[in-house]
């Protein structure tokens, strides 16, 4: 057994709210280890130093689980730091112990303080092994971190000299919740230099990094001791030019410094911030390239490019790639700004696919699908955010969906049958708690008794869709129920893949999805085969989910609807299946002309409007100049950057044989626009790197592509099929 199940969890026997607090044990080795290895684990986030050297090159460890149910707990080599004088110390701030839900302040109080569990295993040359474990011979300070909050920021003050070291707590908490690090280690990846200095009309200090970012700024502090010098993040200007903090609610976003009259190197340890622009109050002779802004995400390793003739489309891909930088750090979150930054499962289920695209996640995956089944309730439903400790039973369609969407677009992605398998019964138990529902139904209740809808439920709806007449309004005119048993429908269908995947018989689940069909087509399918509510979502739904084998009527529906507005009107349940329907239907110029357009609302409104990342409303910022109500505005939020998967397969073509999984069987069939002289993408897959290529040169368009070793590949084009080989090929057409 790993020895860090030896230790004793560690707190301090006070703590004031928020502080940072350094846990510390000195001891003397023998000459001299051959290996030494420190497994640690903490109920906040650490950072752990031996001899004044940082053990870790990742960050915000031990990541985010509920950490009632699972904590990861990471292993270091640290032979190198190891001396025969040493000191361990340990800084642990609240990180997202107390993770939630808007305002934590009151959770703190009632749940306490942050603890710290690890086991330093030193071995000799003769195989002789001794333990140093957190025990009551620890002795802890308070940090000069005197303020850490995930959403509000740091307070660091210099002048702070802690009183002599105390002797810690010794506490009885589980250790059966400890799991070895599953996820991506969440690092930083690369470093912006400001980019511009503005003085705004208020008379703000302004330096703009010119790319909204994830993470936090680093800078040398110079000022008279005492002085205090505040720094607030955050994403946009007004229109005016002056800062705009009203979206980011209650979260403060602020790094707040006293200093010591002398030069310290600043970087936030036990916090991270959304923000493309900061507002530097208490520094005088501000010049923007003495701030970097660090970017920091989990680490996962980039799979996916794609370029065009389109500025803009290349933009709108830059911004798909920066709202996943924004929103990958060990769980997929909503946002990263506001005092929300929640492991969102509908946003995460609409994303994943290009996330998967993009970046290698299935690491990063399969420890969220680990958070996921922690979190299923015995009932099957699954939360609408994890981790959560808000009481919240979940089970809205499209959100709670992540259930069987997840692991199989992973499975389709990597091909790997074990995520499959380990998320089994994820898929069944959610599949099963939509049943139940819809068998428990009570007529007096007003609600249809079809056993084989799931209707009645609450649900999120067509988040965020503009087809209300209230463009603020959130919740989309696509009925609720409609969504819900066209879900339930679609998770069946992928529960049977999966299970015909793995061998396990699904019979049962073949009859439950026919009759959920016919249920479906009986309520919703009108005498001409259209559909009875008429939106863009709708059609949408039951022509990708192929709810109705008569696609025509379904077909002129949704192209009407998408002509007669003249734009999209989906929110996050439509929008990431749009542009593949419409492509689908034969309608592929109407899918390009949705993609091209720039006015809102559109992918490309954003972009004119100086976006670097996805936002969370299509009209997050408007053309007046005024803002979408700050109750809810995101400008790092993926969701809308699902589009990314149809730019892969559709415009370049990058697909796979129905029935195949990891690339194995590549099916090349781009489609091509008149709008753009070439478009390429590539993906770096299990099996090697698979990227197309088109360009149009008069009449004729040539086609590259490339099939990796030990692949199968076939292109079609205009109709015909050509068989390719490995490496690249070319056609002209
Ligand atoms: C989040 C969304 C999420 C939604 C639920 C919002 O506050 O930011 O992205 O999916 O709530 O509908």
């Amino acid at each position: 057994m790993n020895t860090i199940f030896s230790a004793s969890w560690i707190k301090p026997a006070r703590q004031r709210k928020n502080t940072v607090i350094n846990f510390k044990k000195s001891f003397t080795v023998k000459p001299f280890p051959v290996k030494a290895l420190l497994h640690i684990t903490s109920l906040g986030v650490y950072n752990c130093e031996i001899n004044g050297k940082s053990v870790t090159s990742s960050v915000l460890n031990p990541g985010w689980t509920d950490y009632n149910k699972r904590i990861q707990y990471q292993t270091y080599d640290v032979t190198e730091l190891i001396e025969k004088e040493n000191t361990v110390s340990v800084g642990v701030g609240i990180g997202w112990r107390f993770h939630n839900w808007y305002d934590l302040s009151s959770d703190i109080i009632s749940f306490g303080n942050v603890a710290l569990l690890a086991t330093l295993s030193i071995t000799y040359e003769n195989g002789e092994e001794v333990n140093i474990c957190t025990d009551s011979s620890w002795t802890y300070t308070e940090d000069k971190v005197r303020y850490n909050h995930m959403y509000n920021g740091e307070t660091v003050d210099f002048n702070f000299i802690p009183r002599k070291s105390l002797p810690v707590k010794v506490i009885p908490y589980t250790k059966a919740t400890l799991i070895p690090q599953e996820g991506e280690f969440i690092t930083e990846q690369e470093v912006i230099r400001g980019k511009e200095l503005i003085i705004t009309p208020e008379g703000d200090t302004v330096i703009d990094f010119g790319q909204e970012i994830t993470g936090y700024i680093s800078f040398y502090l110079t000022a008279d001791k005492g002085d205090t010098v505040k720094i607030r993040h955050f994403e946009k200007l007004t229109k005016e030019g002056n800062v705009y903090t009203e979206n980011l609610r209650s979260a403060k976003q602020e790094l707040t410094l006293i200093s010591d009259g002398k030069c310290h190197l600043i970087k936030p340890l036990y916090t991270f911030y959304g923000f493309r622009y900061i507002a530097i109050d208490g520094m005088k002779d501000v010049s923007p390239d003495e701030f970097t802004a660090i970017v920091v995400h989990s680490d996962m390793k980039r799979t996916g490019h794609f370029n065009c003739s389109d500025d803009m489309i290349n933009q709108l891909f830059h911004n798909i790639i920066w709202g996943q930088k924004g929103n990958f750090l060990d769980v997929p979150t909503d946002c990263p700004q506001r005092d929300e930054r929640l492991g969102w499962t509908g946003d995460a289920q609409v994303f994943c696919k290009v996330a998967s695209y993009n970046f290698n996640v299935e690491k990063f995956f399969r420890k969220w699908m680990g958070d996921l089944r922690a979190m299923q309730k015995p009932s099957g439903s699954i939360p609408s955010f994890v981790p959560t400790k808000y009481d919240d039973h979940g089970g809205s369609s499209a959100w709670a969906d992540v259930a069987t969407i997840l692991p199989w677009q992973m499975y389709l992605t990597y091909g790997n049958k074990e995520l499959l398998r380990e998320n089994y019964s994820l898929m069944k138990n959610w599949v099963d708690f939509m049943r139940s529902y819809a068998l428990k139904k009570k007529p007096e209740e007003g609600i249809s008794t079809d056993p084989y809808l799931y209707e009645g439920h609450w649900h999120f709806g067509d988040w965020l869709a503009l087809d209300l007449p209230d463009k603020e309004a959130v919740e989309g005119a696509t009925e609720k129920d409609l969504i819900g048993s066209a879900f339930f429908a679609y998770s069946t269908s992928l529960l049977i893949k999966a299970s015909e995947v793995l061998g396990i018989d699904c019979r049962y689940y073949k009859n439950l999805y026919r009759n959920i069909r016919k249920s479906f087509i009986k309520k919703y399918i009108d005498e001409n085969g259209k559909i009875k509510c008429d939106t863009q979502t709708a059609c949408v739904l039951a022509l990708h989910f192929g709810l109705y084998e008569n696609k025509e009527p379904l077909a002129s529906q949704l192209t009407s609807l998408v002509k007669g507005f003249g734009h999209l009107t989906t929110g996050f349940v439509g929008t990431p299946y749009l542009l593949h329907v419409l492509s689908d239907i034969g309608e592929t110029e109407l899918a390009y002309e949705l993609l091209v357009r720039d006015e809102f609302p559109s992918w490309c409104y954003p972009i004119t409007q100086g976006a670097t990342t996805m936002w969370e409303r299509w009209n997050g910022y408007k053309p007046d100049g005024s803002f979408a109500t700050p109750d809810m505005n995101s400008f790092n939020h993926y969701a809308y950057g699902a589009v990314g998967d149809w730019m892969y397969e559709k415009m370049c073509g990058i697909r796979q044989k129905e029935g195949t999984a990891g690339f194995t069987d590549i099916v090349f069939a781009p489609l091509t626009s008149n709008r753009f002289t070439f478009a390429e993408a590539s993906i770096e897959t299990v099996n090697g790197k698979v990227a197309s290529r088109w360009e149009r040169s008069g009449k004729k368009t040539e086609y590259t592509f490339t099939v990796p070793e030990k692949t199968c590949a076939i292109a079609l084009i205009n109709g015909k099929k050509y068989v390719l080989n490995t490496g690249i090929n070319k056609i002209t057409e």
